[in-house]
């Protein structure tokens, strides 16, 4: 008998239990226990057979980790054809998470019961894949084709009421999956139609065309939300015994992808980042209360995420009209999520009641952590830490949410600097899934492993970085933006360049993004930095004169582009043209064209370049830990990897290739790391 699929006949009726840790996925042994199990109990003549998972959830997928290797017997949608036409009724009892293949194999059985709140989806778009057994032939015929659109289009996952409510379940149990199961069989009802064997609904004629225009839209470039959809277009146009093989070679093609490879790459990345070797042997510390300093756009946002997390939080402002202002801001921000149905009345007044806000730094004595968000300067920052460590325990946590400050500086003098942290979040603080936790050289072990924590419990990505100029991801956004004034002096246009970042996958283009968050703070940085830059490094002023011309962006109807008033599409300006005319004669830069591919190899030559350089540092312990950075902070596409991954799948050689051209075009200006030299 198999050690992750055991059966056990009593009273003519078969438990199937699949126990294979951590989440029960379909791995070969587990395909060849169910198949030698559809046997046994075919042969034993059983009346039924129940189906459900040891542990936390029923299957919740097929095994990723065998995606990148050639398929083994037996194949998925055998396993569960012959559970389907089994001469014994196979009835799925499911909890936790039943996707993709646990969710196929729930499908091919006579009956489904579920636990109260298990989770249902299709998740394989999201590995850039079809499902792989039947999902999408079997799925709109159980619950019809709009239904199933939805969820294999987006992988989003739907509770247990909505699958019953849209037709997919023969009942909802609360309890032991087991025994729900055996209650159901005492009283067997009639076997129904297998779902393979069922009608879909007709559709109109232009409706998959409609979807298909739909969706696109949406995909922003990744190409699998369209292959499930005309994988379902199959199920409703083709019989089963057509429709599924294409699926299958739909899906043994796609694991192949590049796409999927990226996409595999970032599910295991991102449960990797959260591991990484800084934090062994550490052990979270217990946080209850945090105090935010500032109640600014940054403060606010992460104010009301610690809030969402369940934590107490104390606001603190340098005065009560300032205190009151943040409150009202956070006060705001909960409205928003009433409005939009993301949080209850009864969860507001949680909220509010879990948040007070003062102008006295007395008031963070009860805190176990502090996270500053104030003004970007050492002289405002410094004494914030000093009236903190004058109030809290000694041992309570400080973090800082500088983005380009050295931390060490701004904790300077402070007791027990085992405490210190930084913790640098991206705005809006409560949407963007990025956390930076950054090591100071003094943090703990136990300190650094409650940043991870606190990351995990505000549902953001936390990614390890070390100290350097921007950390990881504003460090590699300042190279490439450096790289790409550099194009713009030599022949570019900002539309070019912002239109071959945008074919790329990139949401938004270099300098349309400027417009949008405004120059100032990028200026502000050149100028800090004005007196450490290399002499000979080439210095590109445009974006300093924009500024000088109080042209900031969209705020100001002027910066790369022009805007008319209340509209946000950019429009080329004359202004800007010649400036970059004008700019390159007088460097004597003699202008030329470039490709859009030539862009792209090398903005992304720069960005892995710095990125290599961050790892090579150890800013950064792993090629994952930018990747993941980019992916979160930054929009990089998640279809392409981040810009690591992307430089491993388009080849080492061809990156150093286009590095090389970097080089050439602005001598001096490129430090080259080590693996691209
Ligand atoms: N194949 C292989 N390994 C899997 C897996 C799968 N389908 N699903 C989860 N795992 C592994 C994870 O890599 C992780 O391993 P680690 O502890 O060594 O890092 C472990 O199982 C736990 O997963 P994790 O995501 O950390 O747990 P969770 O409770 O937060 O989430 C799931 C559980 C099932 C919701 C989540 O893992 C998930 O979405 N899995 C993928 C499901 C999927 O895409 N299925 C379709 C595959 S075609």
């Amino acid at each position: 008998m198999s050690d992750v699929v055991r059966v056990d006949i009593q009273d003519q009726v078969a438990r199937v239990e699949i126990n294979n840790p951590p989440v029960n996925a379909t791995g070969q042994a587990v395909r060849q226990g169910l198949l030698d199990a559809v046997a046994q109990i075919g042969q034993a003549g059983a009346k039924a057979a129940i189906v459900y998972g040891a542990g936390r959830t029923f299957v919740a997928g097929g095994d990723i980790s065998e995606f990148g290797k050639p398929p083994q017997l037996p194949h998925l949608p055998d396993v569960y054809q012959a559970i389907e036409d089994s001469s014994v009724p196979w009835i799925a009892a499911v909890h936790g998470t039943t996707l993709g293949g646990g969710f196929e194999l729930a499908m091919a059985c006579a009956f489904r019961l579920a636990q109260n709140g298990t989770r249902f989806g299709l998740p394989e778009v999201n590995l850039g894949l079809v499902p792989g057994a039947g999902g999408s032939q079997r799925l709109p015929r159980l619950i019809g084709v709009d239904a199933a659109i939805d969820l294999a289009t987006t992988g989003k996952m739907i509770d247990a009421a909505k699958l019953q409510e849209l037709g997919g379940l023969d009942g909802i149990f609360e309890g032991d999956p087991l025994e729900a199961g055996l209650a159901f069989a005492a009283d067997l009802p009639a076997r129904p139609t297998k779902v393979s064997a069922r009608d879909i609904a007709p559709v109109d004629s232009d409706y998959f065309a409609q979807k298909h225009a739909e969706i696109k839209k949406r995909a922003k470039g990744q190409s699998s939300p369209l292959d499930n959809l005309k994988a379902i277009e199959w199920a409703a146009t083709l019989p089963f015994a057509e429709g599924q093989p294409k699926e299958r070679q739909l899906h043994l093609d796609l694991r192949d992808s590049a796409q999927s490879q990226a996409l595999r790459h970032v599910f295991f990345a991102e449960r990797a980042v959260t591991k990484p070797k800084a934090i062994e042997g550490g052990t979270p510390l217990e946080i209850n209360t945090i105090c935010v300093v500032g109640g600014g756009l940054m403060g606010a946002g992460i104010a009301f995420a610690c809030l969402q997390a369940g934590y107490q939080v104390i606001l603190i402002e340098r005065d009560d009209d300032a205190a009151q202002a943040g409150q009202d801001r956070i006060a705001g921000l909960i409205e928003g999520g009433i409005k939009r149905g993301k949080i209850s009345d009864e969860k507001a007044v949680k909220l509010r009641s879990a948040l007070s806000a003062s102008s006295d730094y007395a008031a963070s004595a009860s805190a176990d952590l502090a996270i500053e968000a104030v003004f970007e300067d050492l002289a405002v920052k410094q004494p914030v830490f000093q009236s903190l460590a004058a109030h809290m325990r000694s041992d309570a946590i400080l973090a800082t949410n500088t983005s380009y400050l050295d931390p060490t500086q701004i904790f300077e003098g402070i007791d027990n600097p085992a405490r210190f942290i930084g913790l640098h979040f991206f705005s809006p603080a409560h949407i963007m899934k990025l956390l930076e936790i950054v090591k100071l050289p003094t943090t703990s072990k136990d300190v650094l492993a409650t940043g991870f924590d606190l990351g995990k419990r505000l549902r953001k990505v936390g990614v390890l970085s070390g100290i350097c100029d921007g950390f990881i991801g504003n460090r590699i956004l300042s190279a490439y933006r450096r790289q790409a004034d550099y194009l713009l002096m030599d022949g570019c246009t900002p539309r070019q360049i912002d239109r071959a970042m945008r074919d790329f996958g990139m949401p938004m283009g270099p300098y349309e993004l400027q417009d949008l968050t405004g120059l100032q703070i990028a200026w502000a940085n050149r100028k800090r930095q004005a007196a450490t830059r290399p002499a000979d490094e080439r210095y590109v002023r445009i974006g300093d004169l924009l500024c000088e011309a109080e042209r900031f962006g969209q705020r100001s109807q002027k910066g790369w582009y022009q805007y008319e008033e209340g509209n946000r599409t950019p429009q080329d300006d004359p202004f800007v043209t010649d400036l970059i005319i004008e700019e390159a004669a007088q460097a004597g830069v003699t202008r030329r064209d470039f490709t859009d591919q030539e862009i792209v190899d090398r903005l992304m030559a720069v960005m892995i370049n710095e990125g290599a350089l961050i790892v090579e540092e150890g800013i950064a312990e792993r090629d994952l830990d930018v990747d993941l950075v980019k992916i979160h902070g930054y929009g990089f596409p998640r279809w392409r990897g981040g810009p690591m991954h992307y430089g491993e799948q388009i080849g080492m050689d061809k990156v150093k290739q286009a590095m090389a051209e970097v080089v050439a075009q602005s001598p001096n200006s490129w430090r080259v790391a080590g693996r691209l030299s």
